[in-house]
């Protein structure tokens, strides 16, 4: 065990985390300082180049940039799935640096949520086993983590069949059931990795409406994405391209000049 490790642990298993991550504040969540990475190929490949930016819990953000502008990269670094060549990367300010790889998979197990295009669902499996599934790593007793996974399900608007297979339900309800294995751990962040790419308009429509209740309610998102009329609509956009930050904007929040309106109430499916 490192010394990181010890904070790590009891935040891992504190039975109500009254520290609740998910749950907004000012504190940064996810710290990318003077990123840079270069993947050893010949000729060798810098893909991120001295790239920084901090989010703070409760935020929505789009990173957004054309194919090869280094999206997937950054998301590997982001989701600690990858070290970065130099520069350092912090969650909930432990650095990623400072883990053993065993330490690296708890922290990103309890830390971190992954939404991605294809879902990514176990198919044999009710939709509240593969939602309750998100909290294996935190060795819940089995009705515990149904008990958290229908609370889930709720928070996506999808309580009502809990005990269907993924095969039984449409594309924007399979994301849903996806973001909410996201959820049920309640991380400090959600990683979104194109999370509308395989649905159609009208239904990846209401997957970012729903990112946008669960906004209102604290939860910190990043969504991943070459589109830039979805990056439009989140409060704060960092635009990449050829391997560095060339813009990042953020909307005036709620009570502001020009902010956001009052919270709206969790989602219901379409
Ligand atoms: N494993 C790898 N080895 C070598 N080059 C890579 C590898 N992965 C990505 N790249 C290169 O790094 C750059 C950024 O890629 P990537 O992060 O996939 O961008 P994006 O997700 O925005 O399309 C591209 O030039 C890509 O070809
Ligand atoms: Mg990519």
């Amino acid at each position: 065990m490192t010394s990181a490790a010890a904070p790590l642990a009891a935040g891992r298993f504190s039975p109500d985390n009254q520290a609740h991550p998910t749950s907004g504040g000012t504190r940064p969540v996810l710290e990318v300082d003077h990123v840079t990475k270069v993947y050893p190929s010949q000729p060798p490949v810098t893909a991120l180049q001295d790239v920084s930016f901090t989010v703070t819990g409760g935020e929505l953000l789009a990173i957004v940039g054309p194919s090869g502008s280094g999206k997937s990269t950054l998301l590997h670094l982001m989701g600690t799935l990858d070290r970065p060549s130099a520069g350092h990367v912090r969650i909930t300010g432990v650095d990623v640096a400072s883990l053993s790889d065993r330490d690296l998979a708890a922290l990103r197990a309890t830390r971190i949520g992954f939404v991605f295009q294809q879902f990514f669902l176990a198919e044999h499996q009710t939709v509240v086993d593969n939602v309750a599934d998100g909290l294996l790593y935190a060795s819940v007793p089995l009705t515990q983590r149904r008990a958290r996974a229908l609370q889930a399900l709720e928070l996506v608007g999808l309580a009502e069949r809990p005990w269907a297979r993924p095969t039984q339900l449409s594309g924007g309800q399979r994301q849903r059931v996806a973001i909410a294995r996201a959820l049920v751990g309640q991380p400090a962040i959600v990683l979104a990795d194109e999370p509308t790419g395989n649905l159609d308009q009208t239904t990846g429509g209401s997957i970012l409406t729903l990112f946008d209740q669960l906004h209102h309610q604290k939860v910190t998102i990043a969504v991943i994405t070459h589109d830039q009329t979805i990056a439009a609509r989140m409060p704060r956009r960092i635009e990449m391209l050829d391997g560095r930050i060339v813009a990042d904007t953020t909307d005036p929040g709620p009570g502001e000049p020009d902010g956001h309106g009052q919270p709206a109430p969790p989602g219901q499916q379409p």
